[in-house]
């Protein structure tokens, strides 16, 4: 019975919960609201621990909706100014880094993005635990697993809720520095506000050629979505304009003055 059981939960193509997964969402969430952002220490650390886990537990792990996780963002809407944020794709890292150089924010800076970054979560239908053994893969199982969803929710709003100059770090030696099936080519691109404008960084891997330019077919393509909806678009290559790649920053930053 056992090994039937544990075949049932090992059925998805994506790694399970993360141990310890509500643990590490309440201590992440101490540590925003009294240590990080202390203007957010009214939040109810509990409260949304328990939003979080009724979104998903004991559900199917193929069929979350926005719905789901409506109770938890209504706790947890992000206070970040609208005109200082930073977005990515494949280059988490480098925006996070350039984000904090320059006093922006990522998504992970929100209080959401911060408790859920990097971690994994699915539920079991019938069940009061977490799938610590596999959870679906969004290309393998199903599109609308639970952290897809919420990674989807969470952007859309922080897209559509950005003013001024929105900067988004893209990865240059990609052949498609631009992808259009990415969380910021399928969902945040498309919902930036019309007057808005982006500016892109072209960002290139320090031991790869460059692969993809501002000119190259992939951020044409983003310009002209972009064109329809209104909104600015400055690009820039990094070579060009030295924005430093992330081996660079952490030397960087040891001298007073960066290149930012
Ligand atoms: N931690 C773990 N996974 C994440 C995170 C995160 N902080 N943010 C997004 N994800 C998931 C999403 O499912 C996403 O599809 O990992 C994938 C990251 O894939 P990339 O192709 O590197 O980037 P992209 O799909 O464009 O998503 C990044 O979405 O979350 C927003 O504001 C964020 O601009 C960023 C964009």
């Amino acid at each position: 019975i056992y090994k039937w059981y544990r075949s049932g939960l090992n059925r998805w193509h994506g790694p399970g919960s993360t141990p310890d997964f509500q643990d590490i969402i309440e201590d992440r969430c101490y540590n925003y609201t009294q240590r990080i952002r202390p203007d957010s220490r009214s939040r109810n650390c509990q409260e949304i621990k328990q939003a979080f886990m009724s979104a998903f537990i004991s559900k199917d792990p193929c069929k979350a909706t926005k719905e789901d996780y409506r109770r938890l963002i209504d706790l947890a809407d992000p206070t970040v100014p609208c005109n200082k944020r930073v977005l990515w794709s494949k280059t988490k890292e480098l925006a996070r880094e350039y984000a904090k150089l320059r006093g922006l924010v990522t998504l992970e800076d929100t209080l959401l993005g911060f408790l859920a970054d990097g971690l994994h979560w699915c539920g079991e239908p019938g069940s009061p635990d977490l799938n610590t053994w596999s959870c679906p893969d969004w290309e393998k199982d199903c599109r609308t697993n639970y952290r897809s969803v919420f990674w989807k929710v969470l952007s859309e709003r922080f897209a559509e809720s950005a003013c001024g100059t929105v900067q988004v770090l893209l990865n240059g030696s990609l052949e498609n520095a631009f992808d259009e099936m990415s969380i910021f080519g399928r969902v945040e691109a498309p919902n930036l506000k019309p007057m808005v404008t982006l500016q892109v960084w072209l960002v290139h891997d320090p031991g790869k050629p460059p692969r993809d330019s501002c000119s190259g077919s992939s951020i044409t393509k983003l310009k002209s979505i972009l064109s329809e909806r209104n909104v600015r678009f400055i690009c820039r290559d990094n070579l060009r304009t030295r924005l430093p790649i992330l081996s660079n920053i952490r030397r960087l930053r040891k001298q007073p003055c960066g290149l930012f």
